[in-house]
């Protein structure tokens, strides 16, 4: 059966999305709103006046005829966007407003794994400024300090700088949001992404990324500088086994729970965890594909996309054949704009970013064909290779093609897991 599949987002991951879907032979039709510069050659583009808004998403779907709709941002599914496009009889891709909440409420995501006696840090949510300082005080350093509500990527303070900590949270606690402090957890982290149809669960390979803007991991948080997969320290397989234990002691879970509550999951689970010396231990869990991990895992991803979305979407995905995947290893550089993480420069003519291998994000078209940046995070530039050294070359010698002046990237991604650097803490006990 072919399906026309309608991509929700305009950034580096939808364009993967678009890309690995364009070569699935059960797609007939490809759209996507908003969309971005690099979009328009896979997908028809589409206008969309709000993306957070479900009943623009739903009537975009039923005016298009989309058999399949895949939402790839967190905003427009804690929205309910999801809901929306269900309620007119069309499959989508992405959890209800309801499952999404493990995303949009920090608070709520706690509760669940706690119920579901999966492993994570220990947290207290504050409301009362005057509870601050004690309770700071008892998780010590490095503290943390998150938003409970979604915040793009900017909720999360992570600092042994007290100070920088409590000022995050007066800030929250100003504006008449909770705070949730939690104890740091110490170990690599790995974002694992998880196709799940309410009750089946299906790995994708374990990815890393790099939040910070500078290398060696220094500078503010960014929505992600860089990723690769697999993961090569991370055990057997290259970290393939480590997933499925990931699965079996965390997911699953988490993912029983939310069906026995009356809101299973649909969609995407990302799993962001630290190696921890007492093992896997959740540091977040994300409704939606990561940005930039899914520009490295669909690069190697051979099974096709769509109809494994498909079967997700209309929970049938117990019955798809085992995934396949490329041999080697991905690296994915972003490339930001001037400013970035701060107010980027925009408006910028791009050269070289019609390249193979390179995924487009804040990028825009002039009449006249010429590309522009039009976002912080302009582009996500995908090396692949036998392994992860060959991956990194791969990836900045592309990178070494573009032009867009002022802008940034990081140099060190994947540097450290090629040097055979990073390593998971002895297990205690
Ligand atoms: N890679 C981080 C995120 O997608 O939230």
């Amino acid at each position: 059966m072919g399906v026309r599949v309608l991509v929700i987002g305009s950034g580096a991951r939808e364009h993967a999305l678009l890309l690995a879907m364009a070569q699935d032979p059960s797609v007939t039709a490809l759209g996507c709103a908003p969309g971005n510069a690099g979009t328009r050659a896979l997908a028809e583009r589409l206008g969309l006046g709000d993306v957070a808004d479900p009943t623009e998403v739903a009537e975009l779907a039923r005016g298009w005829r989309a058999d399949l709709v895949v939402i790839g941002p967190e905003v427009p599914l804690v929205a309910g966007a999801a809901d929306a496009v269900r309620a007119i009889g069309i499959a989508c891709f992405g959890p209800s407003a309801a499952a999404a909440r493990i995303e949009g409420s920090k608070v709520f995501a706690k509760d669940v794994m706690s119920v579901a006696g999966v492993r994570t840090a220990p947290a207290e949510m504050v409301d009362d400024p005057a509870r601050l300082d004690a309770v700071l005080d008892r998780f010590g350093p490095p503290y943390v300090v998150k938003d409970d509500r979604l915040a793009a990527g900017k909720g999360v303070v992570v600092s042994t700088d007290r100070e920088v900590a409590r000022t995050h949270a007066m800030t929250l606690l100003d504006a008449g949001h909770p705070a949730l402090l939690e104890s740091y957890l110490d170990g690599p982290e790995v974002s694992l992404f998880c196709l799940v149809d309410g009750r089946t669960v299906r790995p994708l390979l374990p990815a890393q990324d790099f939040k910070r803007v500078g290398d060696d991991d220094t500078g503010p948080n960014t929505g992600g500088m860089g990723a690769y997969a697999p993961l090569p320290w991370a055990g057997p397989d290259n970290g393939a086994t480590l997933g499925n234990d990931i699965v079996n002691s965390i997911v699953e879970p988490v993912v029983t729970e939310l069906d026995e509550r009356g809101t299973p999951f649909r969609g995407l689970l990302y799993a962001g965890l630290a190696l921890t010396a007492q093992g896997p231990a959740v540091v977040e869990f994300n409704c939606r594909f990561g940005d930039p991990e899914t520009q490295a895992v669909l690069a190697l991803l051979r099974s096709p996309l769509a109809r494994l979305l498909y079967a997700t979407a209309n929970g049938q995905l117990a019955a798809e054949p085992p995934l396949e995947w490329a041999p080697g290893a991905a690296v994915v550089v972003v490339v930001a704009a001037d400013g970035y993480p701060g107010t980027p420069r925009l408006g910028d003519v791009i050269i070289g970013s019609e390249a193979e291998g390179v995924l487009h994000a804040g990028t825009r078209m002039r009449d006249d064909g010429a590309v522009l940046s039009s976002g912080g995070r302009v582009l996500s530039v995908v090396g692949t290779g036998v392994d992860l050294a060959a991956a990194r070359n791969d990836a900045y010698r592309r990178l070494a093609g573009i032009r867009l002046i002022g802008s940034h990237h990081r140099s060190d991604i994947a540097l450290r897991a090629v040097k055979g650097l990073v390593t998971v803490p002895v297990t205690a006990g």
